[in-house]
């Protein structure tokens, strides 16, 4: 990753969490690497529930739960853990909304997505943001592991997602997300 303030200057993440349909009622959110906390926070601030956020990297578990000490958030959870290998070691069902963000060029993209959809309830939805698929962004994975949209949706829609309207979401100036719902169970009807 690119040193934080240059980091923090690709995204408004407010508004991204907001056209990503964020909503404050959200009970738990749970985020695959939490990074220097650019969305951890700002989901914190949104939402009345609470903020689940994993990272790999102590220093930067630190940094982002002494960040949230700092603003007087005391709905964020920081905890190491690598999550590919390991998983979240959440509950079945455990959050409503969960954000993989900027994370799906990882080794085991579909190990994330598959993981997303056991710890979403029925009706959760999953946020995506990724690099657009364009060499000339100013950072970003090599186009080698970078996704491409389709092919998000085509991890996610493997691992039980459906995708929601409108689909593509442009996150000018080189970001898109994706939001997509665990669906809910049908039952038979009596
Ligand atoms: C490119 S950064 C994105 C951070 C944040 N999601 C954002 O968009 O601002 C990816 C983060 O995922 C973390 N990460 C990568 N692989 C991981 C793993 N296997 N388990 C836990 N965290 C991981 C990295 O340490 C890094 O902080």
């Amino acid at each position: 990753m690119p040193d934080e303030a240059m980091w923090d200057r690709f995204f408004d993440a407010p508004a991204v969490l907001q056209r990503l349909g964020l909503r404050s009622d959200a009970r738990c959110v749970v985020e695959f690497g939490s990074g220097y906390g650019t969305f951890t926070l700002p989901a914190a601030r949104l939402i009345r529930g609470k903020v689940l956020a994993f990272d790999i990297e102590p220093d930067l578990v630190a940094l982002v739960q002494g960040k949230a000490q700092a603003a007087g958030l005391t709905n964020v959870v920081c905890t190491v853990r690598d999550f590919v290998t390991t998983g979240t070691g959440l509950a079945d069902g455990a959050t409503d909304y969960v954000m993989l963000f900027n994370i799906l060029h990882a080794e085991q993209p579909e190990t994330l997505l598959r993981e997303a959809w056991r710890i979403l309830q029925p009706g959760g939805r999953l946020a995506i943001i990724h690099w657009n698929y364009d060499p000339s962004t100013p950072r970003g994975p090599s186009m080698a592991i970078r996704p491409r949209p389709e092919q998000c949706r085509v991890w996610a829609e493997a691992a039980g997602f459906r995708l929601l309207a409108p689909g593509l979401i442009p996150l000018p100036p080189y970001h898109y997300g994706l939001v997509l719902e665990r669906p809910a169970e049908h039952h038979a009807a009596r």
